[in-house]
Order: structure tokens, then sequence, then C-alpha cells
């Protein structure tokens, strides 16, 4: 997606889905191969998961969405989503409108480094196998730049070699050595996993030690990705033309939200539900591009506890003009290359979609969408409450498993909302009265 194509497409979500296709494809945004692949008619093959998993018996789908009016780091982004949840990508989309009012986000990356762990055990003495580890250093970081010539000719390959001692342990103390690799454009698992295995003969005869684990860890804490957003005040104002009462004026928005930040940042019953909401706008940007979504999660919690007490990721507050302005930080373990995101054709058609050419770039988009769906829950929360935006939705979701088809689904959705009985024996008691009227009226 080029700049001058935007990411702003009034009126995208009264169109039906052939109309949204089009309107993809007249923008230029996707080739025609890369449109039916995420459109699920040219998507993954069973024949294809075959080569992927074990036992394969057929493929699982999922909606795509798009979310719109992204701009990351001035470029505007179209950002395709896999959920299966209502309003999130309504959700990210409007609070991306908001923020390009504002300028639109702001990201970067810290350089893609992951960490790989070796358990050092049977060390007769401690601090004497840290300090001939750590003596070694530059041999061995030399031996790990030999393991992938590849990764090495891009750039990445060893960065570090840090020797921590386990102080205290069911077992009793040990160490513990983190070997710091540049993974490039990867994910980065392979390569990192493999470094650790093939490093840990030369370990374990400097040390006389035995090399126990050799592993990543999802804890890619050097591997950081973050995003911030002012919001001018004019946007968080809503309600103009809604009965009194129901007006709600920018400066009390901004001043609840951020009340409804402070309950997140100091509580962590509270925090895990916020960085739920997150996750809400991460994981479907890193499901969609093949990503390891189970590795980002666990990366994310535990960046979120990482002070002893679990905490919100983002922050938000005002700035000297008292806009809102908000802010998240987390591990962010994406790939463009390699995996699923090189098999799976929808993975390869998402990143065309949102004009990715490296990692980095894939981790600012995914950190934006994050910090977006986050302000849509607080916003929603901290005014209206979440249940009226979502229950439309919902209820489409209702009567589509009451049975509705067609025109029946908006209709019936309509009808549980406005009775404010959104439940799926009240759909199926609505379908069976109109098929009754129907016979009768024949
Ligand atoms: C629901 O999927 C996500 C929220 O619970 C997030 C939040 O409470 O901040 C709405």
């Amino acid at each position: 997606m080029t700049d001058s194509q935007g990411s702003r497409i009034p009126g995208f979500y009264n169109l039906t889905l052939e109309e949204r296709r089009a309107e993809l494809s007249r923008r230029g945004a996707l080739t025609s191969e890369a449109l039916s692949a995420l459109a699920g008619d040219d998507g993954l093959r069973a024949s294809q998961a075959d080569h992927m998993i074990e036992n394969v018996i057929g493929v699982y789908a999922l909606p795509v969405g798009v979310a719109l009016n992204f701009v990351v780091n001035g470029r505007e982004v179209l950002v395709p989503m896999v959920i299966e949840e209502p309003s999130v990508v309504a959700g990210a989309s409007f609070m991306a409108k908001l923020a390009r009012a504002g300028g639109g986000f702001i990201a970067h990356t810290t350089a893609p480094e992951m960490i790989g762990q070796m358990q050092l055990l049977d060390t007769p003495d401690l601090p004497t196998a840290r300090l001939a580890l750590l003596e070694q250093k530059d041999r061995l970081l030399a031996e790990a730049a030999s393991i992938d010539p590849v990764l090495e000719r891009l750039g990445g390959g060893p960065r570090d070699l840090e020797v921590r001692v386990i102080e205290d342990s069911p077992i009793g103390p040990f160490l513990v050595i983190h070997l710091i690799y540049d993974v490039r454009d990867a994910m980065g698992a392979n390569a990192i996993n493999t470094a650790c295995e093939r490093l840990a003969p030369r370990i374990e005869s400097i040390t006389g030690g035995r090399v126990h684990l050799r592993i990543l860890s999802n804890l890619s804490d050097r591997r950081l990705a973050r995003a911030r957003c002012t919001i001018p005040l004019s946007e968080l104002t809503f309600g103009r033309d809604a009965p009194p009462g129901r007006l709600y004026a920018g400066e009390d928005v901004r001043d609840k939200i951020i009340e409804a930040w402070a309950f997140a940042a100091a509580d962590p019953y509270r925090a895990a539900t916020h960085n739920k909401g997150i996750m809400n706008g991460v994981d479907p940007v890193v499901i969609v591009t093949g990503n390891d979504w189970r590795a980002v999660e666990t990366g994310a919690h535990a960046y979120a506890a990482r002070g002893g007490r679990y905490t919100s990721l983002s922050t938000w507050g005002r700035d000297h003009l008292g806009n809102l302005v908000g802010a998240l930080e987390m591990p962010l373990a994406v790939g463009i290359v390699g995996g699923a995101t090189k098999v799976h054709p929808a993975a390869r058609a998402a990143l065309e979609l949102m004009g990715v050419t490296t990692a980095s770039e894939l981790a600012e988009i995914i950190v934006s969408v994050g910090l977006a769906q986050n302000l849509a829950a607080l916003r929603a929360l901290a005014t209206e409450g979440i249940q009226r935006g979502h229950m439309s939705l919902h209820a489409r979701q209702v009567a589509i498993a009451a049975g509705a088809d067609g025109n029946q689904i908006e209709t019936l959705a309509q009808q549980l909302v406005a009775e404010q009985t959104v439940r799926i024996d009240r759909a199926e008691e609505i379908l069976r009265e109109w098929k009754t009227s129907r016979q009768v009226n024949k």
C-alpha cells in the first residue's frame, strides 16, 4: 500500500464483502493473487498444511478484517487482522482515526536481538566457571558466528554472551549463559536454538560442567517495539448530537481514560484485562502474518511482570497542551522470513497489504495496533461502557448462530438489540415467528 492511496476509506464498513475486495483492488492495495489468498479462495491448502504440522486433516478458517486509518511513522497502512471477536477491527480503525489527527503513531524497535539460554549444571565452582566463560567470550562469539553464514552475511549473528548466576533454585545454584543473537528479519527461534545447541560442547569443555537446556527465552526483552500517539482533545469529544447527559467533553474523556489506565498500572487483576485489550490488537496481526502468537503473548506478559509485580504494558497521560498521550512498549519477536510466514499464502499477502519489507517495520505496525486497541477499550470503558458498542456486533453473531442468513442477519440483530435481549433462545424464537408468518401469508 503506497502513501498516495491512503488508509482512509470512508464507508468501507457499509460495503458488501465483494465491494470491499473490489475497493482494495481498485486502489492497487493488493495483487489479485494476494487478494484471493486473503479472501480465502486461494489461501492455505490442506496439501500445504500437511507439510507444516503433523497428522493434518484440514485447514481452519477465521475472519480476516482490514483496520483502516493507520498512519505509522508517517506512512499510511492498511492493517489485516485475523480475529473472531467483534468490535476489535472497528475499534482499532476508529482509534487510528483519532490518532491520525495527532500525527498518527510514532513507533520504533530495538535491534532484533533474541536471547538463547544454556543451563550449565555440575560445575565444580560457579565463580570460576563464570570467569572462564567470560575470558573466552570472543572465541565463543566467533564460533557462534560461523554457525549461520547466511545470517552473518545479512548483518546478523551473535552480539554478546552473558553469564548469570541463579543463586536459588530447587536444585541449588547454577549458571545460565545468555547468547545474544541478532536474527535480522526472522523470528529467530531456529537460529538461536541451533546456535545454543552447537555452542554447548565448547561451553562444557571450558567449564567442565554439563549443559542441560539449550533454548531461546520468550522473554525477548532485547527485542522491544515501542509506539506512542497523541490524541487531540477535540477528537476525544463525542455525543455532540446526543441527548443532554450523553455529551462527553474531551477533557473529561481524557481524564477518565487516564483514571482507567491508573487502575491497570496499580492492580494486577485489572492489568491482566487491560493487557488483554492490547493483545486484541497485537495478536490478529501476528496471526495473519503467520507469526508465533504464543511467543508474543508469553513475552508480553512476562515483560509486564518484569518489575516483580504484573502491571500495564501501556501508559496514558496528558501533554503540555492538555492532549491525551499514550505509549506502549513490549517485546515483539516477529519475523517476515521463514516458517509459516513463507509458506502461508495469506501471510505473504498480509505483508504485501501492509507494504512491510523488514521485521522491524512489521513490529512497529503491530505495537501501534496494540496501542490503538488499548485506547478503544479504555475509551469505551471510561465513558458509555463496553456493551453498547459490543452488542450490535455480538447480536449479529447470535443471529448467525440461531440460523439466520442473508438479509435476515442484520434485521434479526437489530431487533435483538432493540429488545435488549441478545440471546440465542430469543433469536431462534424470532426466526420461528418469521417462518410461521411467511407460511400464513403464502
Ligand atoms: C475485551 O476483549 C477486552 C477488554 O476487556 C479490554 C479492557 O478491559 O481494557 C475490553
